[in-house]
């Protein structure tokens, strides 16, 4: 809790922007940030014990801006428990995009797809996930002023924004596959026989973030919605090895279009916030 409120000491000193919409950019989706009329940059290793990403296409930093005049902050990377910070830490940017006003969380991903309708290059707009192969973030002493100590995770993804999403999509005339994610701690890809189960279990894509996000936004009282670039097919599912290039090569490809769905999807959801 103190770091929390040393990092949002420092961030007030640079900008008094109160984003409405927080959006967390997965791996090679960074560039949706073009798009922004940024007022303030802030890099993860300028702000007191923050967790500073080592994944390559991962840029590390705070964007605050508008876009149609909707203040957001994005985070231009993420950090992930396989770097070897705590659960705790991996959702403390989360929990800080919280205590500067974000009252939406927007997910995005690269993930492996487990459906066998899903190709490479898909949009996946994600309606639940399996947090239940990492530990909850949640772990340890609750802070009672963030939110309650069981908190109910019936409805992480909140189906009024899925539903703009599902609309930017049909809007921009781009195909949208719906489905339930799964968080891995990574950083090893899966074997094909982790995947089987997976899809047993009732997962469609796989990847190793997100749903801890999601359930430290939903404990601190956000409204969550998510969207995964089917960036390959899972072990198994795919003939060929999976590798990082090969998914971050997927995500720039799919980058044009994702850029356009969340541009859409966010002025659909500032409109739902509105109401
Ligand atoms: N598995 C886990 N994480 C991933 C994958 C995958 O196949 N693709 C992108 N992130």
């Amino acid at each position: 809790m103190k770091t929390l409120l040393r990092c949002v000491d420092v961030i007030r000193r640079q900008t008094a922007l109160e984003p409405q919409i927080a959006l967390v950019l997965g791996s090679g989706l960074g560039g949706f940030a073009d798009q922004i009329n940024v007022s303030a940059v802030v890099p993860y290793d300028s702000l007191p014990d923050f967790p500073v990403s080592t994944v390559a296409g991962h840029a590390g930093r705070f964007l605050f801006g508008t876009l149609h005049d909707i203040p957001l902050v994005l985070m231009q990377g993420r950090v992930h428990y396989y770097e070897g910070y705590s659960m705790q830490q991996v959702i403390l940017p989360i929990r800080l995009m919280r205590m500067l006003g974000a009252k939406v969380l927007f997910l995005t991903n690269a993930a492996g797809g487990i459906n066998p309708a899903f190709h490479a290059g898909d949009l996946m707009c994600i309606t639940g996930h399996i947090s239940s192969f990492v530990p909850s973030p949640l772990i340890g002493k609750n802070h009672d002023s963030l939110g309650v100590r069981f908190p109910d995770m019936s409805h992480v993804y909140d189906p009024a924004l899925c539903a703009c999403i599902r609309d930017a999509a049909e809007s921009l005339h781009i195909p949208l596959q719906n489905g339930v994610y799964i968080q891995t701690s990574g950083p090893n890809y899966e074997t094909p026989e982790e995947i089987r189960m997976y899809s047993i279990l009732g997962a469609d894509a796989v990847g190793m973030s997100t749903a801890c996000e999601a359930i430290a936004a939903v404990h601190a009282g956000m409204r969550v919605c998510g969207v995964s670039c089917i960036s390959n097919l899972a072990a198994g599912i795919s003939p060929s090895p999976l590798t990082h290039e090969e998914v971050q090569q997927t995500a720039d490809r799919t980058a044009p279009l994702f850029r356009s769905l969340a541009e859409q999807s966010i002025i659909r959801i500032h409109k739902v916030l509105e109401n």
